[in-house]
C-alpha cells in the first residue's frame, strides 16, 4: 500500500494567507495541517509516500523533506497546475505503478487516523473505498447516496440539489482499477478532473465501491471558519492532558492553567494563559490574557492585549488590543493599537483581507 497526498491547488478561500503559503502549512496547535495527515498515514504502516506539489513545492519540501522523520519515503510529484484531484491520479501513475494507495487531501484533518480503513479495504475485495461522513452543509463537498446496505448509488461533486447528508471526506483508497476511470472522464464545469466522476465511472463499470462511516471528527480546513474549528479540536487534544507543559519562563505575577503548552524560550510576565493554548518558542507575552482555543506560534509578542479561539502565525504581533478572538493572524503580521489623536483606523492589509470590527 502506497499514499499519494494532495498539497498542491491554489487555496483561494483561504487568502491572503495562501498568497504567501500553502494551505496545508497553516498550523493548528502549532503544526502545519499536512504533518497530521503524513502522521496518518504513518501509523497505518504505509512508508512509501507521493505528495502532489504545485507552486508552493519549494515550501512544502522544505517542511516535510525527505520524510524520514514520520518514518515515511517521501517522493514529490509537481503539477504544473491545480487541474483536479482526478488529474493528481493521473499525473502520479509511474510512482503508483499498479498498487493499491490511499489519496489523502492534505488540507484534511481527520482525528483517529485511518488505520482501521486501511485494514478494511485490505480484508475487502473491493476496487475503491470512500469515507463519508455525516454534515450540515453537504452542497459543499462531493455527496454520496447510498442504498439501504450501503453501497454506493450515486455520487456527485458539489451538487445544488445534495440528495443526501453524506459527504466525501478527503481520504480515498483505491486499486489500480481507478487509472481507467481517471483516463475515462472529462473535465467538469468547473475545469477540473473530478475524483468523485472518476469513482462514479468506478460504479457504473461494475466495479465494487464500498464505504465507511466516519464518526470522528472531520474538517475540511478550506475556510477561516473550519480552520478555527481544527485548531480547537487539535487544542482539546494536547497530550498534556490537565498538566501544564511550561519549558518557558512564567513570572510570579502570571497565572497558567489548564493544558497549556509553552515551549522554550517563551515568556510569560504579567499575563494569564488559560488553556488549552499553545504558545510557540520565543514568544512573548505581557500584560495580557489569553484565553482557549488560542495556538500563537514562534517569536511573536502579544502585548496588553486579550486574545481567544485565535491562531496568530509566527512573528504575529498584538499590542494593545481589547479583545481579538475567532481571528487568524499571518506570519510576521501586526495588530497594533497607536495612542495617536485623533484616533483612527489606519491599515496596512493584504488583497482579500478580510477586517471586522466590533
Ligand atoms: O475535503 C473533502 C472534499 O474535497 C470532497 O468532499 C470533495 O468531493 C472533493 O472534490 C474535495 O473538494 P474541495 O473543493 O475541498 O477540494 P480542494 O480544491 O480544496 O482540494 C483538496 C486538496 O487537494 C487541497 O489540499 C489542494 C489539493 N489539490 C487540489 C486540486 C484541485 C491538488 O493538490 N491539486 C489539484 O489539482
Amino acid at each position: 500500500m502506497k499514499a499519494l497526498v494532495l498539497a498542491g491547488g491554489s487555496g483561494t478561500r483561504l487568502r491572503p494567507i495562501t498568497y504567501t503559503s500553502a494551505k496545508q502549512l497553516v498550523p493548528l496547535a502549532n503544526k502545519p495541517i499536512l504533518f497530521f495527515g503524513l502522521e496518518s498515514i504513518a501509523a497505518a504502516g504505509i512508508r512509501e509516500v507521493g505528495i502532489i506539489v504545485g507552486d508552493t513545492h519549494a515550501d512544502i519540501e522544505s517542511a516535510v523533506g525527505d520524510g524520514s522523520r514520520f518514518g515515511l519515503d517521501v517522493t514529490y510529484l509537481r503539477q504544473d497546475e491545480p487541474r483536479g484531484l482526478a488529474h493528481a491520479v493521473l499525473i502520479a501513475r509511474d510512482f503508483l505503478a499498479g498498487d493499491p494507495f490511499v489519496m489523502y487531501l492534505g488540507d484534511n484533518l481527520v482525528v483517529g487516523g485511518i488505520d482501521r480503513f486501511v485494514r478494511a479495504f485490505e480484508e475487502s475485495s473491493s476496487d475503491a473505498l470512500v469515507l463519508v461522513t455525516k454534515v450540515a452543509n453537504p452542497e459543499q463537498f462531493g455527496v454520496a447516496e447510498l442504498d439501504p446496505d450501503g453501497r454506493v448509488v450515486r455520487l456527485v461533486e458539489k451538487p445544488a440539489d445534495p440528495a443526501s447528508d453524506l459527504a466525501l471526506v478527503g481520504v480515498y483508497i483505491f486499486d489500480s482499477a481507478v487509472h481507467e476511470a481517471v483516463r475515462a472522464i472529462r473535465p467538469s464545469a468547473r475545469g477540473e478532473l473530478e475524483i468523485t466522476e472518476a469513482i462514479q465511472w468506478l460504479v457504473d463499470a461494475g466495479r465494487s465501491v464500498s464505504t465507511e462511516v466516519l464518526t470522528t471528527p472531520w474538517i475540511d480546513t478550506g475556510k477561516l471558519q473550519d480552520l478555527l474549528e481544527a485548531n480547537r479540536i487539535v487544542l482539546d487534544r494536547l497530550e498534556t492532558g490537565p498538566v501544564t507543559a511550561v519549558e518557558g519562563t512564567v513570572d510570579s505575577e502570571s497565572h497558567v492553567s489548564g493544558p497549556v503548552v509553552l515551549e522554550a524560550g517563551a515568556t510569560l510576565l504579567r499575563s494569564t494563559v488559560r488553556g488549552p493554548v499553545v504558545v510557540g518558542a520565543g514568544t512573548r507575552i505581557e500584560d495580557s490574557f489569553v484565553g482557549p482555543y488560542t495556538s500563537i506560534g514562534a517569536g511573536c509578542t502579544v502585548r496588553d492585549s486579550s486574545v481567544e479561539h485565535a491562531v496568530l502565525m509566527d512573528g504575529a504581533e498584538i499590542d494593545g488590543v481589547e479583545r481579538l478572538c475567532d481571528s487568524l493572524v499571518g506570519r510576521g503580521a501586526s495588530v497594533r493599537r497607536a495612542h495617536e489623536r485623533p484616533p483612527a483606523l489606519r491599515l496596512h492589509i493584504g488583497d482579500h483581507s478580510e477586517v471586522r470590527l466590533g
